[in-house]
Protein backbone atom coordinates (compact mmCIF):
# COMPACT_ATOMS: atom_id res chain seq x y z
CA UNK A 1 0.00 0.00 0.00
CA UNK A 2 1.46 3.28 -0.60
CA UNK A 3 0.04 6.95 -0.44
CA UNK A 4 -0.01 7.99 -4.49
CA UNK A 5 -4.08 7.73 -4.94
CA UNK A 6 -6.21 8.95 -7.74
CA UNK A 7 -8.78 11.94 -6.26
CA UNK A 8 -11.25 13.07 -9.04
CA UNK A 9 -9.57 11.12 -11.62
CA UNK A 10 -6.10 13.12 -10.84
CA UNK A 11 -2.64 11.70 -9.18
CA UNK A 12 -1.90 12.76 -5.78
CA UNK A 13 1.06 12.35 -3.63
CA UNK A 14 -0.93 12.10 0.06
CA UNK A 15 -2.66 15.38 0.07
CA UNK A 16 -0.44 17.12 -2.91
CA UNK A 17 -1.45 17.38 -6.27
CA UNK A 18 1.20 15.43 -8.32
CA UNK A 19 0.43 18.16 -11.08
CA UNK A 20 1.04 21.32 -9.18
CA UNK A 21 4.86 19.35 -7.68
CA UNK A 22 5.84 19.33 -11.52
CA UNK A 23 4.64 22.83 -12.19
CA UNK A 24 6.75 24.22 -9.39
CA UNK A 25 9.77 21.43 -9.65
CA UNK A 26 9.60 20.83 -13.69
CA UNK A 27 9.92 17.13 -14.85
CA UNK A 28 11.18 14.83 -14.60
CA UNK A 29 11.59 13.93 -10.91
CA UNK A 30 11.34 11.59 -7.76
CA UNK A 31 8.71 12.07 -5.31
CA UNK A 32 8.87 10.44 -2.03
CA UNK A 33 5.47 10.14 0.78
CA UNK A 34 6.62 10.36 4.58
CA UNK A 35 3.79 8.03 5.34
CA UNK A 36 4.55 5.47 3.01
CA UNK A 37 7.94 5.60 4.18
CA UNK A 38 6.86 5.55 7.64
CA UNK A 39 4.34 2.85 7.44
CA UNK A 40 6.76 0.67 5.72
CA UNK A 41 8.86 1.16 8.44
CA UNK A 42 6.46 0.25 11.17
CA UNK A 43 5.44 -3.02 9.62
CA UNK A 44 8.67 -4.44 10.05
CA UNK A 45 9.25 -3.22 13.14
CA UNK A 46 5.99 -4.71 14.25
CA UNK A 47 6.46 -7.79 12.68
CA UNK A 48 9.04 -8.53 15.13
CA UNK A 49 7.15 -7.29 18.34
CA UNK A 50 8.06 -9.59 21.03
CA UNK A 51 11.71 -10.22 20.08
CA UNK A 52 15.02 -8.18 20.54
CA UNK A 53 15.19 -6.97 17.55
CA UNK A 54 16.56 -3.73 15.17
CA UNK A 55 15.31 -2.56 12.01
CA UNK A 56 18.25 -1.41 9.76
CA UNK A 57 17.28 0.08 6.70
CA UNK A 58 19.31 -0.32 3.88
CA UNK A 59 19.81 2.85 2.61
CA UNK A 60 21.68 1.78 -0.52
CA UNK A 61 17.85 1.81 -1.56
CA UNK A 62 16.98 5.30 -1.34
CA UNK A 63 19.66 7.33 0.99
CA UNK A 64 18.58 11.28 0.97
CA UNK A 65 18.99 12.87 3.79
CA UNK A 66 15.47 13.85 4.48
CA UNK A 67 14.81 10.03 3.86
CA UNK A 68 17.33 8.99 6.29
CA UNK A 69 16.14 11.17 9.10
CA UNK A 70 12.72 10.46 8.76
CA UNK A 71 13.18 7.16 9.02
CA UNK A 72 15.71 7.78 12.05
CA UNK A 73 13.03 9.46 13.97
CA UNK A 74 11.27 6.29 14.15
CA UNK A 75 14.05 4.95 15.88
CA UNK A 76 15.36 2.64 12.37
CA UNK A 77 19.35 1.81 12.52
CA UNK A 78 20.71 1.61 9.10
CA UNK A 79 22.78 -0.74 6.67
CA UNK A 80 25.38 1.22 5.21
CA UNK A 81 27.92 -0.38 2.19
CA UNK A 82 30.80 2.40 1.98
CA UNK A 83 32.41 5.09 3.78
CA UNK A 84 30.13 7.67 2.06
CA UNK A 85 26.59 5.82 3.01
CA UNK A 86 28.54 5.68 6.97
CA UNK A 87 28.84 9.32 6.48
CA UNK A 88 25.07 10.08 5.30
CA UNK A 89 24.21 8.07 8.20
CA UNK A 90 25.82 9.81 10.33
CA UNK A 91 25.29 13.22 9.35
CA UNK A 92 21.56 12.31 9.42
CA UNK A 93 21.96 12.06 13.14
CA UNK A 94 21.76 8.09 13.46
CA UNK A 95 24.06 7.14 16.59
CA UNK A 96 26.98 4.67 15.48
CA UNK A 97 25.73 2.02 17.73
CA UNK A 98 23.16 2.04 15.09
CA UNK A 99 24.83 1.58 11.96
CA UNK A 100 26.10 -1.96 10.48
CA UNK A 101 28.69 -1.92 7.91
CA UNK A 102 27.87 -4.59 5.30
CA UNK A 103 29.24 -5.26 1.56
CA UNK A 104 32.24 -7.38 0.15
CA UNK A 105 35.01 -5.01 0.00
CA UNK A 106 35.51 -2.64 2.99
CA UNK A 107 39.16 -0.49 2.64
CA UNK A 108 41.26 -0.04 5.64
CA UNK A 109 40.35 3.99 5.39
CA UNK A 110 36.38 2.92 5.31
CA UNK A 111 36.67 0.70 8.73
CA UNK A 112 38.86 3.07 10.18
CA UNK A 113 36.19 5.71 9.71
CA UNK A 114 33.47 3.55 11.11
CA UNK A 115 35.84 2.37 14.12
CA UNK A 116 36.16 6.04 15.14
CA UNK A 117 32.84 7.32 14.49
CA UNK A 118 31.37 4.31 16.32
CA UNK A 119 29.85 1.44 14.62
CA UNK A 120 27.04 -1.39 15.72
CA UNK A 121 29.16 -4.25 14.26
CA UNK A 122 30.82 -5.58 10.92
CA UNK A 123 29.50 -7.54 8.70
CA UNK A 124 32.82 -9.27 7.74
CA UNK A 125 32.85 -11.20 4.34
CA UNK A 126 36.28 -13.02 3.84
CA UNK A 127 39.05 -13.96 5.67
CA UNK A 128 40.94 -11.25 4.38
CA UNK A 129 38.67 -8.30 4.92
CA UNK A 130 38.35 -10.10 8.84
CA UNK A 131 42.60 -9.79 8.81
CA UNK A 132 42.46 -5.97 7.46
CA UNK A 133 39.47 -5.34 10.03
CA UNK A 134 41.34 -6.86 12.96
CA UNK A 135 44.44 -4.35 11.90
CA UNK A 136 42.88 -1.56 11.80
CA UNK A 137 40.96 -2.12 15.01
CA UNK A 138 44.49 -2.97 16.73
CA UNK A 139 46.26 0.03 15.62
CA UNK A 140 43.79 2.13 17.30
CA UNK A 141 43.81 0.08 20.43
CA UNK A 142 39.99 -0.73 19.72
CA UNK A 143 37.69 -3.91 19.72
CA UNK A 144 35.43 -4.29 16.56
CA UNK A 145 32.25 -5.55 16.88
CA UNK A 146 31.29 -8.89 13.86
CA UNK A 147 29.36 -10.65 12.88
CA UNK A 148 30.46 -13.09 9.45
CA UNK A 149 28.24 -13.54 6.78
CA UNK A 150 27.62 -16.87 5.71
CA UNK A 151 26.62 -17.78 2.30
CA UNK A 152 24.43 -20.60 2.69
CA UNK A 153 24.33 -21.78 -1.01
CA UNK A 154 20.36 -21.39 -1.11
CA UNK A 155 18.51 -20.22 -4.32
CA UNK A 156 16.66 -16.90 -3.95
CA UNK A 157 14.13 -17.63 -6.90
CA UNK A 158 15.15 -13.94 -8.04
CA UNK A 159 16.58 -11.92 -10.97
CA UNK A 160 20.15 -14.00 -11.61
CA UNK A 161 22.00 -10.20 -10.91
CA UNK A 162 20.35 -9.49 -7.78
CA UNK A 163 20.75 -13.15 -6.08
CA UNK A 164 23.43 -13.25 -3.65
CA UNK A 165 23.00 -16.67 -1.64
CA UNK A 166 24.10 -19.03 -4.25
CA UNK A 167 27.79 -20.32 -3.79
CA UNK A 168 28.98 -18.75 -7.41
CA UNK A 169 28.23 -15.79 -6.24
CA UNK A 170 31.09 -13.06 -4.74
CA UNK A 171 29.16 -12.80 -0.86
CA UNK A 172 29.92 -14.10 2.39
CA UNK A 173 31.53 -17.69 3.42
CA UNK A 174 30.71 -20.97 2.41
CA UNK A 175 28.42 -22.32 5.57
CA UNK A 176 30.67 -25.61 5.12
CA UNK A 177 34.13 -23.71 6.14
CA UNK A 178 32.37 -21.43 8.78
CA UNK A 179 33.11 -22.89 11.94
CA UNK A 180 36.86 -22.70 10.86
CA UNK A 181 36.49 -19.06 9.84
CA UNK A 182 34.78 -18.66 13.15
CA UNK A 183 37.84 -20.47 14.98
CA UNK A 184 40.03 -17.89 13.41
CA UNK A 185 37.94 -15.04 13.80
CA UNK A 186 37.87 -15.50 17.84
CA UNK A 187 42.09 -15.82 17.67
CA UNK A 188 42.59 -12.33 16.18
CA UNK A 189 43.17 -9.46 18.29
CA UNK A 190 41.18 -6.40 17.90
CA UNK A 191 37.65 -8.60 17.21
CA UNK A 192 34.61 -9.22 18.99
CA UNK A 193 32.70 -11.97 17.25
CA UNK A 194 28.98 -11.41 18.27
CA UNK A 195 26.60 -13.37 15.37
CA UNK A 196 26.11 -14.16 12.23
CA UNK A 197 25.00 -12.26 9.18
CA UNK A 198 23.15 -14.00 5.80
CA UNK A 199 21.63 -11.77 2.87
CA UNK A 200 20.59 -14.33 0.26
CA UNK A 201 19.31 -11.70 -2.02
CA UNK A 202 16.69 -9.00 -3.37
CA UNK A 203 12.93 -8.70 -4.58
CA UNK A 204 12.33 -12.22 -3.02
CA UNK A 205 8.80 -12.73 -3.58
CA UNK A 206 8.77 -16.29 -1.38
CA UNK A 207 8.73 -17.01 2.02
CA UNK A 208 10.84 -20.37 1.33
CA UNK A 209 13.79 -19.22 0.32
CA UNK A 210 14.80 -17.15 3.28
CA UNK A 211 13.14 -19.73 5.21
CA UNK A 212 15.64 -22.39 4.04
CA UNK A 213 18.86 -19.95 4.52
CA UNK A 214 17.35 -19.06 8.25
CA UNK A 215 17.10 -22.98 9.32
CA UNK A 216 20.53 -23.01 8.30
CA UNK A 217 21.84 -20.38 10.27
CA UNK A 218 19.83 -21.84 13.20
CA UNK A 219 21.95 -25.36 12.85
CA UNK A 220 25.06 -22.92 12.61
CA UNK A 221 24.28 -20.60 16.06
CA UNK A 222 23.95 -24.01 17.93
CA UNK A 223 27.06 -25.57 16.27
CA UNK A 224 28.86 -22.15 16.83
CA UNK A 225 27.61 -22.07 20.75
CA UNK A 226 28.72 -25.51 21.06
CA UNK A 227 32.54 -24.69 20.21
CA UNK A 228 32.29 -21.60 22.83
CA UNK A 229 31.08 -18.86 20.68
CA UNK A 230 29.36 -16.08 22.17
CA UNK A 231 26.62 -16.20 19.30
CA UNK A 232 24.04 -13.20 20.60
CA UNK A 233 22.89 -11.64 17.29
CA UNK A 234 21.51 -12.70 13.84
CA UNK A 235 21.57 -10.29 10.77
CA UNK A 236 18.59 -11.61 8.23
CA UNK A 237 19.89 -9.16 6.09
CA UNK A 238 16.50 -7.68 3.77
CA UNK A 239 15.47 -9.34 0.46
CA UNK A 240 11.76 -9.41 0.61
CA UNK A 241 9.86 -7.84 -2.17
CA UNK A 242 7.27 -5.70 -3.91
CA UNK A 243 4.64 -6.03 -6.02
CA UNK A 244 5.82 -3.93 -8.95
CA UNK A 245 2.78 -5.03 -10.93
CA UNK A 246 -0.04 -4.80 -8.92
CA UNK A 247 -2.21 -6.18 -11.43
CA UNK A 248 -1.22 -9.93 -10.98
CA UNK A 249 1.62 -9.73 -8.14
CA UNK A 250 1.01 -10.11 -4.02
CA UNK A 251 4.67 -11.32 -2.29
CA UNK A 252 4.12 -12.20 1.02
CA UNK A 253 3.70 -9.66 3.78
CA UNK A 254 6.08 -8.24 6.85
CA UNK A 255 3.89 -9.73 8.90
CA UNK A 256 4.62 -12.91 7.25
CA UNK A 257 8.18 -13.01 7.25
CA UNK A 258 8.60 -11.42 10.81
CA UNK A 259 6.19 -14.76 11.79
CA UNK A 260 8.54 -17.29 9.92
CA UNK A 261 11.51 -15.92 11.57
CA UNK A 262 9.97 -16.08 15.21
CA UNK A 263 9.02 -19.40 14.08
CA UNK A 264 12.51 -20.33 12.94
CA UNK A 265 14.73 -18.46 14.77
CA UNK A 266 12.81 -17.38 18.38
CA UNK A 267 14.21 -20.40 20.51
CA UNK A 268 17.72 -19.28 20.10
CA UNK A 269 17.16 -16.32 21.94
CA UNK A 270 18.95 -14.05 20.06
CA UNK A 271 18.84 -10.20 19.22
CA UNK A 272 17.31 -10.10 15.63
CA UNK A 273 18.55 -7.49 12.95
CA UNK A 274 16.47 -7.40 9.45
CA UNK A 275 18.33 -5.02 6.85
CA UNK A 276 15.28 -4.18 4.19
CA UNK A 277 15.97 -1.76 1.80
CA UNK A 278 13.09 -2.19 -1.10
CA UNK A 279 9.99 -2.68 0.65
CA UNK A 280 10.52 0.37 2.59
CA UNK A 281 11.27 2.70 -0.07
CA UNK A 282 9.98 1.16 -3.21
CA UNK A 283 6.23 1.92 -3.03
CA UNK A 284 7.16 5.09 -1.14
CA UNK A 285 8.34 6.90 -4.23
CA UNK A 286 7.12 7.72 -7.90
CA UNK A 287 9.07 9.34 -10.79
CA UNK A 288 7.05 11.59 -12.70
CA UNK A 289 7.58 12.43 -16.21
CA UNK A 290 6.45 14.28 -19.77
CA UNK A 291 6.02 13.37 -22.39
CA UNK A 292 7.97 15.24 -25.07
CA UNK A 293 6.73 13.29 -28.18
CA UNK A 294 3.76 10.60 -29.23
CA UNK A 295 5.82 9.31 -32.25
CA UNK A 296 4.79 7.00 -34.54
CA UNK A 297 7.10 4.47 -35.74
CA UNK A 298 6.49 1.72 -38.56
CA UNK A 299 4.80 -0.73 -36.43
CA UNK A 300 4.17 1.20 -32.97
CA UNK A 301 3.55 4.15 -31.27
CA UNK A 302 6.44 5.78 -29.33
CA UNK A 303 6.01 7.65 -26.00
CA UNK A 304 9.12 9.69 -25.70
CA UNK A 305 9.40 10.86 -22.14
CA UNK A 306 11.78 13.28 -20.64
CA UNK A 307 12.88 10.65 -17.58
CA UNK A 308 15.66 7.92 -19.35
CA UNK A 309 17.53 5.35 -18.12
CA UNK A 310 20.02 7.67 -17.07
CA UNK A 311 17.45 8.69 -13.93
CA UNK A 312 15.91 5.04 -13.56
CA UNK A 313 17.79 2.03 -15.49
CA UNK A 314 16.12 -0.91 -13.45
CA UNK A 315 14.25 -1.76 -16.76
CA UNK A 316 17.29 -1.49 -18.95
CA UNK A 317 19.65 -2.88 -16.39
CA UNK A 318 17.23 -5.92 -14.76
CA UNK A 319 13.98 -5.99 -17.36
CA UNK A 320 12.24 -4.35 -14.29
CA UNK A 321 8.87 -3.64 -14.77
CA UNK A 322 7.47 -0.97 -13.24
CA UNK A 323 3.68 0.51 -13.89
CA UNK A 324 3.37 3.07 -15.52
CA UNK A 325 0.24 5.36 -15.11
CA UNK A 326 -1.19 9.12 -15.99
CA UNK A 327 -1.24 11.61 -13.72
CA UNK A 328 -4.45 12.67 -14.84
CA UNK A 329 -6.92 9.73 -15.78
CA UNK A 330 -8.65 9.35 -18.88
CA UNK A 331 -11.94 10.06 -19.44
CA UNK A 332 -14.28 7.37 -18.90
CA UNK A 333 -14.88 5.85 -22.36
CA UNK A 334 -11.88 6.82 -24.25
CA UNK A 335 -10.38 4.04 -26.17
CA UNK A 336 -7.06 2.91 -24.55
CA UNK A 337 -3.46 2.61 -26.72
CA UNK A 338 -0.42 0.67 -26.71
CA UNK A 339 3.25 2.64 -26.52
CA UNK A 340 6.96 1.29 -26.17
CA UNK A 341 8.00 4.07 -23.57
CA UNK A 342 11.18 5.00 -24.14
CA UNK A 343 13.26 7.87 -22.90
CA UNK A 344 15.61 10.45 -24.74
CA UNK A 345 19.00 8.91 -24.29
CA UNK A 346 21.28 7.31 -27.66
CA UNK A 347 20.25 3.72 -26.78
CA UNK A 348 17.92 1.18 -27.69
CA UNK A 349 18.08 0.18 -23.95
CA UNK A 350 16.83 3.27 -23.23
CA UNK A 351 13.39 1.83 -23.07
CA UNK A 352 11.04 1.67 -20.23
CA UNK A 353 8.28 -0.72 -21.18
CA UNK A 354 7.24 -2.46 -24.87
CA UNK A 355 4.16 -2.88 -25.92
CA UNK A 356 2.64 -1.12 -22.79
CA UNK A 357 -1.41 -0.77 -22.83
CA UNK A 358 -2.26 3.28 -21.16
CA UNK A 359 -4.69 5.44 -21.92
CA UNK A 360 -3.77 7.97 -24.67
CA UNK A 361 -1.81 10.71 -24.82
CA UNK A 362 -0.31 13.34 -26.09
CA UNK A 363 2.62 15.97 -25.48
CA UNK A 364 2.94 17.74 -22.44
CA UNK A 365 1.18 14.60 -20.64
CA UNK A 366 2.56 14.04 -17.08
CA UNK A 367 3.13 10.03 -16.24
CA UNK A 368 4.13 8.71 -12.96
CA UNK A 369 6.40 5.67 -12.86
CA UNK A 370 5.52 3.69 -9.60
CA UNK A 371 7.81 1.67 -7.35
CA UNK A 372 10.63 3.74 -8.32
CA UNK A 373 11.44 4.86 -4.86
CA UNK A 374 14.08 2.11 -3.93
CA UNK A 375 16.90 1.74 -6.38
CA UNK A 376 16.08 4.98 -8.75
CA UNK A 377 17.73 7.82 -7.90
CA UNK A 378 20.70 6.15 -5.94
CA UNK A 379 21.38 4.69 -9.12
CA UNK A 380 20.97 7.42 -11.74
CA UNK A 381 23.63 9.01 -13.40
CA UNK A 382 24.42 11.89 -15.17
CA UNK A 383 24.93 10.06 -18.63
CA UNK A 384 24.19 12.00 -22.13
CA UNK A 385 24.99 15.37 -19.40
CA UNK A 386 21.39 15.45 -18.03
CA UNK A 387 21.41 16.66 -14.74
CA UNK A 388 20.11 14.64 -12.13
CA UNK A 389 16.48 14.91 -11.47
CA UNK A 390 15.30 16.65 -8.32
CA UNK A 391 14.10 14.76 -5.25
CA UNK A 392 10.86 15.95 -3.92
CA UNK A 393 9.46 14.90 -0.19
CA UNK A 394 5.78 15.04 0.63
CA UNK A 395 4.12 15.01 3.83
CA UNK A 396 0.61 15.83 4.62
CA UNK A 397 -0.09 18.90 2.19
CA UNK A 398 3.39 19.96 2.07
CA UNK A 399 5.77 19.59 0.12
CA UNK A 400 9.96 20.30 -0.09
CA UNK A 401 12.28 19.98 -2.60
CA UNK A 402 15.17 17.32 -0.77
CA UNK A 403 17.61 17.46 -3.92
CA UNK A 404 17.55 20.27 -6.26
CA UNK A 405 18.47 19.98 -10.30
CA UNK A 406 21.59 20.81 -10.75
CA UNK A 407 22.27 23.78 -13.25
CA UNK A 408 24.32 22.97 -16.41
CA UNK A 409 26.98 24.96 -15.03
CA UNK A 410 27.35 23.46 -11.81
CA UNK A 411 28.13 19.90 -13.83
CA UNK A 412 30.88 21.27 -16.20
CA UNK A 413 32.58 22.98 -13.60
CA UNK A 414 33.04 20.19 -11.71
CA UNK A 415 35.49 19.10 -14.15
CA UNK A 416 38.82 20.48 -14.36
CA UNK A 417 41.24 21.79 -17.43
CA UNK A 418 44.56 20.51 -16.74
CA UNK A 419 47.41 23.28 -16.99
CA UNK A 420 48.91 21.98 -20.67
CA UNK A 421 45.24 22.81 -21.89
CA UNK A 422 45.07 25.95 -20.61
CA UNK A 423 48.63 27.36 -21.95
CA UNK A 424 47.37 25.83 -25.38
CA UNK A 425 44.33 28.04 -25.43
CA UNK A 426 45.94 30.97 -24.13
N1 LIG B 1 21.45 -6.13 2.89
C1 LIG B 1 22.40 -6.40 1.99
C2 LIG B 1 23.67 -6.95 2.45
C3 LIG B 1 22.17 -6.14 0.62
O1 LIG B 1 23.12 -6.43 -0.27
C4 LIG B 1 20.93 -5.61 0.20
C5 LIG B 1 20.66 -5.31 -1.19
C6 LIG B 1 19.97 -5.33 1.19
C7 LIG B 1 20.25 -5.62 2.52
C8 LIG B 1 18.62 -4.75 0.86
O2 LIG B 1 17.87 -5.61 0.08
P1 LIG B 1 16.35 -5.22 -0.26
O3 LIG B 1 15.55 -5.30 1.01
O4 LIG B 1 16.36 -3.84 -0.79
O5 LIG B 1 15.94 -6.22 -1.26
N2 LIG B 1 19.59 -2.44 -7.57
C9 LIG B 1 18.80 -3.65 -7.48
C10 LIG B 1 18.77 -4.21 -6.07
C11 LIG B 1 20.13 -4.47 -5.48
C12 LIG B 1 20.09 -5.01 -4.08
C13 LIG B 1 21.45 -5.08 -3.50
N3 LIG B 1 21.52 -5.49 -2.14
C14 LIG B 1 17.40 -3.36 -8.02
O6 LIG B 1 17.14 -2.25 -8.47
O7 LIG B 1 16.56 -4.24 -8.04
Amino acid sequence: MDHFLYRDGELFAEDVPVKEIAAQVGTPFYCYSTATFERHFRLFDEALEGTDHLVCYAMKAASNQAILKTLAALGAGMDVVSGGEYARAKAAGVPGNKIVFSGVGKTEDEIELALTGGIRQFNVESEPEMAAISAVASRLGVEAPITIRVNPDVDAKTHAKIATGKSENKFGIPISRAKEVYALAASLPGLKVIGIDVHIGSQLTQLAPFEAAYKKVAELTEQLRAEGHDIKRLDLGGGLGIPYERSNSAPPLPVEYGAMVKRVLGHLNCEIEIEPGRLIAGNAGIMVCKVIYVKSGEDREFLIVDGAMNDLIRPAMYEAHHDIVPVVEAEPGQEPAQYDIVGPVCESGDTFAKGRNMAQLADGDLIAFRSAGAYGAVMSSEYNTRPLIPEVLVKDDQFAVIRRRPTYEEMINRDSIPEWLDQTSD
